[in-house]
């Protein structure tokens, strides 16, 4: 019986994720099938219904819904509890579905494998935003063993509700008008906002008084090459991009659904630049 999955959101139809998971598929010869739904918010609980009555395998969870999600599924692991978001949902060897989260490992795989031993994991790290990905970001790094993970954004009430609900001593907050002030410090410096994404206006970000062994990530990834990843370039900084943030959180979930360990190679990077075109 083919096995189907998809996404859901509200809009879904930039999704990425569908030509992500047809490459595995057709990769592997699985019989299996991985589209998109479009659920708005006042829709989400018949649809996600729908989905389970279908005997779907699962499916991903974008905006708007990765919050709302939880309470629909019969449970949420730890992980996805303490992120506070799920953004995958499988069906279990019971039958149920359960939701957990693959975002951060999706930022520490990209991570690990773009700038591999030019990142040094022994120094803190900077976070820009306090949105969901930001949350994903944070607990990523401080279960990957940092000492300390910085949050900074816009609204500060975000980062200390995040600082609060995580609850880890390593975590600490700086104001946003002081970002510049302490780039000195970290290893890694990360922005999870909006700013840079086309429609958007630039992150202004001084990197003047990075050391010179910092990495600079940024999660955006329309436009690929950022104006903080090309002054992060100017300064010969190892810049890690947002697109392999996207094709990595995809793996976990991959398996989940058609039990098949995939990775991200040269032809899905090939495949996922060339749909980004369109
Ligand atoms: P996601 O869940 O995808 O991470 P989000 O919840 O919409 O996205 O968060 C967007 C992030 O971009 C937030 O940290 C937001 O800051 P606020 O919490 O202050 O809104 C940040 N952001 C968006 N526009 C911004 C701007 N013009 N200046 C500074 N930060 C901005």
């Amino acid at each position: 019986m083919t096995r189907k999955a998809c996404i859901i959101g509200w809009p879904v139809q930039q999704s990425l994720s569908p030509i992500i998971h047809t490459y595995w598929l057709a990769k592997h010869g699985i019989d299996g099938e991985y589209g998109r739904l479009a659920l708005e918010p006042e829709r989400l609980v018949s649809g996600v219904e729908a989905l389970k009555g279908d005997r779907y395998a699962g499916f991903n969870v974008t905006m708007p819904h990765k919050q709302t999600i939880m309470p629909l599924l019969d449970s949420v692991d730890e992980l996805a509890n303490r992120i506070g978001a799920v953004n995958t949902v499988y069906m279990g060897e019971d039958g149920r579905y359960h939701g957990t989260n693959t975002d951060g490992y999706g930022f520490l795989e990209h991570l690990k494998q773009s700038a591999k031993d030019r990142w040094n994991r022994e120094r803190p790290a900077l976070i820009l935003g306090a949105g969901g990905a930001a949350r994903a970001a944070v607990v990523a790094l401080l279960d990957a063993g940092l000492p300390r993970v910085t949050i900074t954004n816009r609204s500060q009430d975000k980062a200390e509700k995040i600082a609060e609900h995580i609850a880890d001593n390593r975590i600490s907050i700086i104001p946003w008008s002081d970002r510049d002030r302490h780039v000195a410090d970290f290893g890694l410096i990360a922005n999870t906002t909006s700013l840079g994404m086309i429609g958007s206006a630039p992150l202004e970000m001084s990197l003047e008084d990075a050391q010179p062994t910092t990495v600079i990530y940024d999660i955006v990834y329309k436009p690929l090459s950022t104006t903080l990843l090309q002054a992060a370039e100017r300064h010969g900084l190892t810049c890690v991009d947002g697109l392999g943030m996207l094709m990595h959180q995809a793996v976990p979930g991959f398996k989940l659904w058609f039990d098949q360990g995939v990775t991200v190679d040269d032809g899905l990077q090939a495949a996922t630049r060339e749909a980004m075109k369109c």
